[in-house]
């Protein structure tokens, strides 16, 4: 190619628009909704929590008793350690292949976290990896559903149920996963979903604590609102001022109706969103078939994927390239590309547990080859297309 038309070519590549990763899909319904909100001046937890609490309990299949509204899935992992009632120093068993909230929420409930491989074709965590892992001191399990594919609940849930252990599940790619015919998050004692930016369902911050018991999701509001005995908006409502009563030390973890006002609308949409990231998918992996990269496993039979990440795997030995070397090349082309996960013992507090990345070596060699595609709903066609090219021309 002459010096002419690679200059033309890079002209081309700078003026093309940069494609965020995980950039979310908000119609004109949420932006309504959040000005309404402003101007009923009713900001923090009232009626619009309420509403979303109720909405996605449905969607869950679940009753508005058994789900409480937060800030965050770190804060619903966090409250609800708390609200299972564990002694202090007990531990919970975790995956490697999480983002660090997983952990932290475990250490912040004054636990401690031992973590289990994960499996090399799932990527998820390994029932016979958090067997092996079951000690004396052992009182939870905490599954990640990756990318929202579901983990082998079954199998997991046998294994608590022996050794009486808690299931506490981190649906935060999660929330149209089912197992059987049964939602993702409805296994366990608790489920703790995300609302984040990137997330299947947005708020821009946010989540939700789902729970089997209603008194654990009793306490989990509690815990939530400074362990008031009363929310707020009971209080400042037009029925008279309730007095509260703190009943414990608790957190400032509430959702507010700015936030729920955005998740209202993202709900009803839930499966039309889901539908596109289906296709989207499926484009993936039909154009990427013959490369020498890895593809995310099929979903297994009686199962429903989120589709939250479509994670490839670029291997040195095979490729030809560095995985942050493709990361590069990706960013040079203007594609915003993300990393779903270096594997938890690679940072470096946590190796204050004796953690080393080679203990998990399955979560490992994922964390070092994982590259995480852009799968927004909000993608066009030509998106897509630009994607598939840049993953082509970079490993051809
Ligand atoms: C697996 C997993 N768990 C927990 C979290 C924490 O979610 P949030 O940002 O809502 O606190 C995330 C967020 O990225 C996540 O990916």
């Amino acid at each position: 190619m002459t010096e002419y038309k690679l200059d033309l070519m890079n002209d081309a590549i700078a003026e093309t628009p940069f494609l965020i990763f995980g950039s979310p899909l908000i119609e004109q319904a949420e932006i309504d909704e959040v000005v309404a909100c402003m101007e009923s001046a009713w900001l923090g937890t009232g009626p619009r929590v309420a509403q979303f609490e109720n909405d996605f309990a449905a969607y869950q299949s679940l009753q508005p008793s058994q789900v409480a509204a937060v800030n965050s899935c770190t804060a619903a992992l966090h409250v609800s350690m708390v609200a299972a009632g564990l002694e202090p120093g007990a531990e919970v068993i975790t995956t490697p292949m999480t983002f660090c909230a997983s952990v932290n929420a475990i250490i912040h409930a004054g636990l401690t976290p031992v973590l289990a491989d994960v499996d090399p074709a799932t990527q998820n965590i390994d029932p016979a990896a958090i067997e092996a892992a079951i000690t004396p001191r052992t009182r939870a399990i905490l599954p990640v559903h990756f990318a929202g594919r579901p983990c082998e609940m079954e199998a997991i849930m046998a294994i608590a149920q022996k050794h009486g252990l808690m299931v506490i599940e981190d649906c935060a790619h999660a929330i149209e996963t089912t197992y059987h015919g049964k939602k993702a998050g409805t296994f366990g004692d608790f489920g703790c979903f995300s609302f984040y930016a990137t997330k299947n369902v947005v708020t821009g911050e946010g989540g939700m604590i789902t729970g089997r018991d209603e008194a654990h999701i009793a306490r989990a509001k509690v815990l939530a609102l400074h362990g008031m005995s009363k929310d707020a908006w009971h209080r400042f409502g037009d029925q008279g001022y309730k007095h509260y009563q703190v009943v414990e030390a608790g957190f400032k973890y509430n959702m507010m109706d700015l936030q729920a006002a955005i998740g209202i609308h993202q709900l009803v949409r839930v499966e039309q969103n889901w539908q596109r990231r289906e296709a989207i998918w499926n484009r993936y992996m039909q154009a990427f078939s013959d490369l020498p990269i890895g593809l995310p496993a099929a979903p297994a039979a009686d199962t429903k994927h989120a589709y939250h990440l479509f994670t490839i795997m670029v291997d040195e030995a095979r490729c030809g390239i560095s995985r942050d070397a493709f990361l590069d090349a990706m960013n040079a082309r203007r594609i915003g590309t993300g990393v779903h996960y270096l594997s938890v013992p690679e940072h470096p507090y946590y190796q204050r547990f004796g953690w080393a990345p080679e203990q998990w070596p399955n979560a490992m060699r994922i964390g070092r080859q994982t590259v995480s595609l852009p799968l927004s709903p909000k993608l066009a066609d030509t998106d897509v297309d630009r994607v598939i090219n840049a993953v082509r021309s970079t490993i051809g």
